[in-house]
């Protein structure tokens, strides 16, 4: 097949770990005998920089064009200004929005070599399968008003959570039809007990329940999932909740998986191209390092092929060369090991032509 996909590299480790799952999906076109073809855009601080601008309209037009768009990170604290009208994650914001990817799929999976990376006890670490389907375009993200006004002397800032039973309902099918291929199980994580956003997606969720007879919804405080992930997150399948608690409980998520670095996410909407990105941010820290886990944006490109390409078997071949990387000894830093971004790249690539 062929395909056209637009890189959003970004900032900070954002062209390393692009690059890596740039190199991967070439491989897998070579192997398979399909054409991909590459085109790269700025987004994020290094578009500010450029440009003036985190994301600009044609940008986003290329991005409508194309048949997916992987992502590095935005971000960095030689924009973490909190006067500067323009900030990278706007950017990333406006992506999102402008694609329309409602859904943000971000399973969690943790691998038995990084196990021991994690400050939680193994044993609860093992059957952990799960995947959080977060919300992307509404919420306290994009609710209007936001802003400030000052009266009196006061200052008074200003941010929305509201979300449409449509906005709801689109997410929660998602989470549905994944599950329906998966345990059959959906936790749908609000704060009922106190918002009417939450009341409002209760109801919705029971709603899409009724044309789901074979899987199995449960309601979840977010209070009450944010323990259970840490106590028991066996015992999740599919968890859908809304923007800002879906943001909050995946970097939780992400400790169960021994670091940030392992985990892929994909964003899908209505049909058009999806986006797929690591969970990690710029760390800019570690940036030009050379010492950046690829693996999150890896089994980013290997979500690409499953969500936007519909190449099943081509995804899976590069999350069993992941697999088998690792079980060979290659580490990376986060995980407590020594290889470095390229030789971690490397060694899944020779995983995926043996
Ligand atoms: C994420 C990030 C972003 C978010 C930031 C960088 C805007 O934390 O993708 O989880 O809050 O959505
Ligand atoms: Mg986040």
């Amino acid at each position: 097949m062929q395909a056209d996909i637009v890189v959003l590299a970004g900032d900070g480790i954002g062209p390393e770990v692009t690059g890596a799952a740039e190199s991967v999906l070439s491989a897998v076109a070579a192997r398979f005998g399909h054409s991909l073809s590459f085109s790269h855009e700025l987004i994020g601080g290094i578009s500010i920089d450029t440009f003036g601008s985190p994301l600009r309209e044609n940008v986003i037009t290329s991005c409508k064009g194309a048949d997916a768009v992987l992502l590095g990170a935005v971000g960095g604290p030689k924009w973490d200004n909190p006067a500067a009208k323009t900030r990278p994650e706007q950017g990333l914001l406006a992506i999102r929005k402008g694609l329309g990817l409602f859904a943000n799929l971000r399973p969690v999976k943790p691998h038995p070599v990084s196990l021991e990376a994690s400050p939680l006890k193994a044993e609860r670490l093992r059957n952990v399968d799960l995947i959080v389907v977060r919300e992307l375009t509404g919420g306290l993200y994009f609710g209007e008003p936001k802003g400030r006004e000052r009266v009196n002397g006061t200052i008074r800032a200003v941010d929305t959570l509201a979300y449409t039973d449509e906005e709801i309902r689109r997410v929660v099918e998602c989470a549905f039809t994944l599950a329906e291929g998966r345990r059959k199980k959906v936790t749908s994580v609000d704060k009922a007990n106190i918002l009417e956003t939450s009341r409002l997606w209760r109801q919705t969720a029971v709603a899409v329940a009724g044309n789901h007879p074979g899987v199995q919804l449960e309601h979840m405080l977010v209070d009450t999932a944010s323990m259970r992930l840490i106590a028991a997150a066996d015992g999740f399948d599919v968890l859908v909740t809304e923007n800002m608690f879906g943001d909050i409980l995946t970097d939780e998520a992400s400790v169960l998986a021994g670091s940030m670095g392992m985990l892929p996410s994909a964003s899908l909407g209505d049909g058009g191209p999806g986006l797929y990105e690591p969970i990690h941010g710029s760390a800019p820290d570690i940036a030009g390092k050379g010492i950046a886990n690829p693996v999150g944006a890896i089994l980013s490109a290997a979500l690409l092929l499953r969500h936007s390409l519909g190449l099943e078997v081509e995804a899976r071949a590069v999350e069993g060369a992941v697999d088998c990387a690792l079980r060979e000894g290659l580490r990376p830093k986060d995980l407590g090991g020594t290889t470095g971004t390229k030789e971690m790249t490397e060694g899944i690539i020779k995983q995926l032509k043996s």
